[in-house]
């Protein structure tokens, strides 16, 4: 009796509703539907096509028309929002299905894309909504286009995604993602990620090995399973159900980024219940709690907590992730505020690094302490991995720990810092004895965690080895001996610089293969000197300066021992004669080089100035990355040499112009040259080019006088590059080499134009201060 009341109750609420199309599925042209009158159902009732409401707003999708509370299963333009006013509609035509807004004549189409006319438009009992062309041929299906569910009968193509959303009443796109890999596998990842690499993963199939073109499939009595193209089961995720045959089944990957199997009764008023799902464990989606939070089993909603000294963005959504709760004051000012570091064991976050130091962990808290730069800390197998916030990806790893500095005292705010230290402390200690119960849960499952990652080897997506350098860095001091034998009496040469000769050698111990430079120049007595130089090196420490490991100071031998550099400096790689590199290549060496001066600026302890950048000075790594060498040497020589080492006197080269107007030389000279730098690097030609046209020899006029005459286009040859991306390089290039240095900007500056968070104002002509004073 209430079953046949069940089923009745969609057709009367249909006949009072949509009386236009009794009983049929099919949707002619020139059918419209209001938000009053919001569906076209499927045949048996089942699935409806059509507006519906999430909280305020109005949305329009397809959903369980007999099943309470309502279950959307696709939604149109997920990320667009409709306006919430009744004066929309939305129509079918020869062009597709377009939405109406009717007081602004506005129209635009919900499913775009449409090459052929479509003839009439269906809503199948499959849960499938079909445009046809006049031939009865699919022009398009909501099955191909799934968000975040797929339904029986249904597929998951090669290379196609679910994408959760971002809550049950918030269909917009959310924050994970179901991956049919290409490769076979099936994977779920973070959403929204630049690189997708295995290293994100949180759950997979392990079907790496099962060629392309496999698919999802859900058949209609619940199981789930993988298909080859020659339809061979590649695996079974699920078994085929003991249910009935009543039973509607769905494929969610739900808001906390879990893949779920539902089943209904078509036949009983009750709630879905999941079949499968592809996680016990709510923690294992990577980034669940947002940055600088992490993921504990504990029973609230979602399970997050922040960082020592980080509160909540927003209470109210915990997995918004969250936010420092003291202010940084300027740390170089040791009498304002102190720091102290407080450890969480068994987390780890994505690797990210500015600094890899091999300390133990007592070493790497002082080192952080002393560090302004530091903000906190991956303590892992001897590593001291410093960080700059935010940090993402939190996982639980047993062997790591995360050393967090926070503000202990502040001068000003005496008061409020005291009732902040109880907050922090009862925090520290609640989550402490969360850590505590977590750890015991974690030792359990730390096995399973251990096999996950070491499993997860198998999309070969380049991973810059760069990134993660953990090699002892204590800096090495070699006899002359030692190194005549490493180089076999200095045979092999490989470059010649301002400060010596570079010969390549491997050193006995281990059987690396280093760059030895024999300092030529370098003042002879300062022996002093010449050793904190060296302190000063040593203690550098980023992915884009070429490594020091070692030095000799041997008698009145000077020598430096680096790591060796397999692809050459970056004027044989720009300037060669087969073919420029590719401009993302290049674009990625700008940013490189940029991110290396600005440690040697900003970052490392003690401020360094190269004072000859320039594309000799450039090397790179065997993965292609940029990195500054002869750094932090220009003070080794004699005062006069440093003037005019370059021999560049009279002409513009790298050298900035107040080399030769006896200014100080500050940090802006470097700018200048990274300036020159940069415009080669975009033009893949020298600075000075006598070869080529009169108006093009000086290339920072030839730049200025395109970028002035909109021809940018001419500087690249023509070359396929993104436009606006090129105009700013070479905006940011002409505010480098401004000759009044405080007109340039700082290299932190420069990063941030580089990566787009800052406008770039128009550039004055780089020549006009020259010209009015020379
Ligand atoms: C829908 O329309 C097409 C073409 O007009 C027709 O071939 C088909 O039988 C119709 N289907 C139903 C269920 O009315
Ligand atoms: C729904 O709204 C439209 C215009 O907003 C109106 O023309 C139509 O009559 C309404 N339909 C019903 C069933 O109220
Ligand atoms: C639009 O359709 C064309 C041809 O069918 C296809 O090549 C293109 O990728 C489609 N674009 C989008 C955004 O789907
Ligand atoms: C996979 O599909 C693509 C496009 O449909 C096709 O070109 C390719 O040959 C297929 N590969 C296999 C192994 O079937
Ligand atoms: C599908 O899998 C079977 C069994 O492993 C294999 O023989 C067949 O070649 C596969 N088909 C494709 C297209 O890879
Ligand atoms: C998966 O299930 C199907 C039918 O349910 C069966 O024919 C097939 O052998 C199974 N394959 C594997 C790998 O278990
Ligand atoms: C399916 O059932 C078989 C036999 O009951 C069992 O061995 C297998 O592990 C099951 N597979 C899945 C994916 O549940
Ligand atoms: C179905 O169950 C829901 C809640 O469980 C209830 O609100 C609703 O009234 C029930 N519907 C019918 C027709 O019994
Ligand atoms: C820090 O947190 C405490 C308690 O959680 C709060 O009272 C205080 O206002 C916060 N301070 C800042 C700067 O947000
Ligand atoms: C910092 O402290 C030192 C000695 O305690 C004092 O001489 C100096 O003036 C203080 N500086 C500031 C900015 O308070
Ligand atoms: C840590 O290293 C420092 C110097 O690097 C050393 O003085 C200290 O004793 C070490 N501490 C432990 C616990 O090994």
């Amino acid at each position: 009796m209430s079953a046949t009341f069940l089923f009745l109750l969609p057709f009367t609420i249909f006949s009072i509703f949509a009386a236009a199309q009794p009983g049929t599925s099919n949707i002619s042209l020139g059918s419209s539907l209001y938000p009053n009158n919001s569906q076209w159902l499927s045949n048996s009732g089942q699935f409806a096509f059509g507006f519906y409401r999430e909280g305020n707003d109005l949305a329009i999708g397809i959903w369980f028309e007999k099943i309470q509370p309502q279950t959307i299963i696709w939604t149109a333009n997920r990320d667009v929002k409709l306006p919430s006013s009744e004066d929309v509609k939305l129509h079918l035509s020869g062009e597709g299905i377009s939405v109406i807004l009717q007081d602004k004549q506005g129209l635009s189409p919900l499913i775009s894309n449409i090459t052929e006319s479509v003839a009439w438009a269906s809503m199948l009992d499959s849960g499938n909504f079909v445009l046809y062309n006049s031939n009865a041929k699919i022009i398009w299906q909501s099955f191909d286009a799934p968000t975040d569910t797929i339904l029986s009968g249904q597929r998951l193509l090669a290379g196609r995604n679910l994408v959760s959303s971002i809550s049950t009443t918030n269909h917009a796109t959310g924050r994970f993602q179901l991956s049919m890999q290409r490769d076979g596998n099936l994977v779920q990842y973070p959403a929204n990620l630049v690189l997708v690499t295995a290293q994100y993963a949180y759950w997979n199939t392990k079907t790496f090995t099962a060629g392309d073109n496999v698919s999802l499939n859900l058949d209609h009595n619940g199981q789930l399973y993988l298909l080859n193209s020659t339809g061979f089961y590649i695996k079974n995720i699920t078994n085929q159900t003991q249910l009935p045959d009543n039973h509607v089944y769905r494929l969610t990957i739900d808001s906390d980024g879990i893949l779920r199997l539902y089943s209904h009764s078509l036949t009983q008023n009750d709630s879905w219940s999941i079949e499968y799902s592809s996680s016990s464990n709510k923690c294992d989606p990577l980034g669940l709690c947002g940055l600088n939070a992490y993921c504990v089993p504990i029973e609230e909603d979602p399970p997050c907590l922040c960082l020592p000294g980080f509160v909540f963005i927003d209470q109210g959504q915990r997995d918004l992730g969250c936010r420092r709760n003291f202010s940084i004051v300027d740390c170089a000012n040791k009498n304002e505020t102190r720091y102290s570091i407080t450890d969480l064991d068994g987390l780890e976050w994505e690797d990210n690094p500015y600094s890899v130091l091999t300390l133990n962990e007592t070493a790497c808290k002082e080192d952080c302490l002393r560090d302004c730069a530091c903000e906190g800390a991956v303590y892992k197998d001897n590593t001291c991995r410093k960080q700059k916030f935010p940090l993402g990806y939190g996982r639980t790893d047993e062997t790591a720990s995360t050393l967090v500095k926070i503000g202990i005292e502040s001068s000003g705010t005496k008061t409020v810092s005291k009732g902040r230290n109880k907050q922090l402390q009862t925090d520290i200690i609640i989550s402490s004895v969360a850590m505590l119960a977590f750890s015991l849960i974690i030792l359990a499952i730390t096995g399973v965690f251990i096999y996950r990652y070491r499993v997860l080897g198998y999309k070969k997506v380049p991973y810059s080895a760069d990134g993660r350098f953990v090699e002892d860095v204590t800096l090495r001091s070699y006899t002359y001996v030692e190194l005549e034998k490493a180089t076999k009496g200095f045979t092999d040469e490989v470059g010649k610089g301002a400060f010596g000769t570079v010969y390549k050698g491997v050193i006995s111990n281990g059987g690396r293969v280093v760059a030895i430079k024999k300092l030529e120049k370098v003042v002879g007595e300062a022996e002093r000197e010449f050793q904190n130089e060296m302190n000063v090196i040593g203690r550098t420490h980023h992915k884009n300066l070429v490594k020091l490991l070692g030095y000799c100071h041997d008698g009145s031998n000077r020598l430096l021992v680096y790591e060796y550099m397999t692809n050459g400096s970056l004027a044989d790689f720009l300037f060669r004669s087969d073919g420029r590199p590719a401009w993302e290549e290049r674009t990625g060496i700008v940013l490189n080089v940029a991110q290396g001066i600005l440690y040697l600026h900003e970052e490392c302890e003690t401020q360094i100035i190269h004072c000859d950048i320039k594309p000799e000075n450039i090397l790179m790594s065997e993965q292609k990355c940029a990195k500054l060498a002869d750094f932090g040497l220009a003070k080794l020589l004699k005062s006069e040499q440093t003037r005019t080492h370059t021999g560049f006197r009279g002409t513009r080269g790298y050298v900035a112009p107040e080399w030769h107007r006896n200014m100080p030389i500050t940090v802006k000279a470097d700018v200048y040259s990274f300036g020159v730098v940069l415009l080669e690097i975009i033009c893949c030609r020298r600075s000075v080019n006598m070869d080529i046209p009169e108006d093009q020899v000086v290339l920072e006029n030839w730049v200025y006088h395109c970028l002035e005459a909109d021809e940018l286009h001419k500087l690249v040859q023509d070359e396929e590059v993104d436009k606006t991306q090129l105009g700013r390089m070479i905006k940011i290039g002409l505010w480098c080499i401004q000759d009044e240095p405080s007109l340039r900007p700082s290299m932190k500056k420069v990063v941030l134009m580089l990566e787009g968070t800052v406008e770039i104002p128009a550039p004055p002509n780089p020549d006009s201060f020259f010209s009015s004073i020379s």
